[in-house]
């Protein structure tokens, strides 16, 4: 696939930063793909469309949402997390993605969903340790935990527990959906 296009319009769309953590998220979606057996492909162009809509204005986001889209309340409580639902509205509307796994895939990249699929568990993992912008030491503790046996499970489930120590940390509120998930994948890694 030619991704000339998309590149141009991520280099136009988004900062130096979101650019550069944009490439490493495709380059690792791709790497975690082959590692798990799914659509190498496939993750690339997910993995560089996942923050497409990342730069955009609060206004901008808002104005996509009310028009377009149904998003979750607790995603309304935080706008940091608007830019998944808007990203895979721009993936479809502007670069004719019709692929439901890479939609779903951007559309839960921030807040993830009960019944994630692997191909979405790849897509949010390579968000969070790619090696371009985010924490070396952050990264390395993820892969070595993806070497385990149910690995993707298990590097998940450390993933959302940063996240809730984090937001108890700052006094933020935590989104139900989120403990949800946590108590999925505690249930998902000890059964295994
Ligand atoms: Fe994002
Ligand atoms: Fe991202």
């Amino acid at each position: 696939m030619d991704y000339t296009e998309i590149l141009k319009w991520l280099k136009d769309n988004l900062n130096e930063e979101r650019y550069f953590h944009t490439l490493g998220t495709a380059q690792c979606a791709k790497e975690l793909a082959a590692k798990y057996d799914l659509d190498c492909e496939k993750a690339y162009l997910a993995g560089l469309l996942h923050d497409c809509a990342k730069c955009f204005s609060n206004e901008k986001l808002l104005d996509i949402i009310h028009q377009n889209l149904d998003v979750e309340e607790c995603e309304m409580l935080n706008y940091k997390t608007l830019h998944a639902p808007v990203s895979a509205y721009i993936a479809e509307k502007e670069f004719n993605v019709k692929d439901k796994e890479i939609l779903s895939a951007i559309r839960w990249h921030t807040l993830g969903k009960l019944d994630m699929s692997d191909f979405d568990k790849i897509i949010f993992l390579a968000d969070k340790i790619e090696p371009n912008t985010r924490d070396k030491e952050y990264c390395e503790q993820i892969r070595s935990i993806l070497k385990e046996n149910n690995g993707l499970n298990k590097a998940l489930l450390k993933c959302y527990k940063e996240t809730i120590k984090s937001l108890v940390k700052r006094d933020l509120k935590i989104c139900l959906l989120t403990i949800e998930i946590y108590n999925k994948l505690e249930d998902l890694v000890n059964v295994n």
